[in-house]
């Protein structure tokens, strides 16, 4: 299997500048030798002053959104190309925190993937049930018709360039993990509708990301399923240690 791993840290709003740039020093210091993908998700503000920062570093750079415009008057919104032009490489589409709070709708993702494509970004979309669906067991009918609505759409050369993480949202910030079961079977089963709608090259190669309470204690087990392809890392990946051993796990 080729498919390489990636650690995604999600710092979503959280640490001052001087704390996000000593600790994207410290995450670059601490990055494994090996076969691995590393990449932060500052807040936007200070994305700008840690691309500066890892431009010599094996560690990439994310956003945790962008516009669902292309440019022009959308007050407060930050474009795919205003992150493409300031070295960003990666953008976390369709957070659940993104989807509940800020009300965003499928197709408002949709046209995010887009943009974030045409600007050579690599969206890293993001799909999950909530707990209640989980309790009656609609897990799988519930991420099926997100990807429906909201991925099946690309043509196979574009579904072949995104990343997909799959995030429980009743794991999210919560300690409560996914067990290595329920994320293999969903995640081989994300993988199963890519291989229907774009063919078994495309579905072999994409990666699929666990998030949801991944931290030190569970990472190695999950990154140990064959459908899981690395992590999106939230509250472990503020603290030092915990994302050192996260990124050991996956090599
Ligand atoms: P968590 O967040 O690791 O704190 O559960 C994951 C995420 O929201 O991406």
């Amino acid at each position: 299997m080729s498919r390489r791993k990636l650690v995604a840290a999600n710092w979503k709003m959280n640490l001052n500048k001087q704390q996000a740039i000593a600790l994207a020093q410290a995450v670059a210091d601490a990055m494994p030798e090996g076969e691995l993908d590393v990449l932060l998700c500052p807040a936007m503000l200070h994305a700008g002053v840690i691309a500066q920062q890892l431009v010599n570093s094996r560690v990439s750079l994310g956003a945790q959104n962008c516009a669902a415009f292309e440019n022009g008057a959308y007050t407060g919104e930050v474009s795919a190309a205003q992150l493409s032009d300031i070295g960003i490489q990666y953008v976390i589409i369709g957070h659940s925190e993104r989807r509940q709070y800020f009300h965003e709708s499928s197709a408002d993702l949709t046209a995010k993937i887009k943009l974030a494509l045409a600007y050579n970004l690599i969206p890293i979309y993001c799909v999950g049930e909530p707990l209640e669906q989980r309790e009656i067991n609609h897990h799988f009918d519930f991420v099926a018709h997100q990807l429906q609505k909201e991925f099946s759409d690309l043509s196979a050369g574009h579904a072949a360039k995104c990343i997909i993480a799959y995030e429980p949202v009743w794991a999210i910030g919560t300690g409560k993990t996914a067990t290595t079961e329920q994320a293999q079977e969903m995640h081989a089963f994300i993988r199963a509708q890519v291989a229907d709608w774009w063919g078994q090259d495309v579905a072999r190669d994409i990666r699929i990301l666990y998030g949801g309470s991944c931290k030190a204690a569970n990472a190695k087990q999950l990154f140990a399923c064959p459908d899981v392809d690395g992590g999106l890392i939230g509250g472990a990946s503020l603290l030092i240690d915990e994302f050192k051993q996260v990124m050991q796990a996956a090599i």
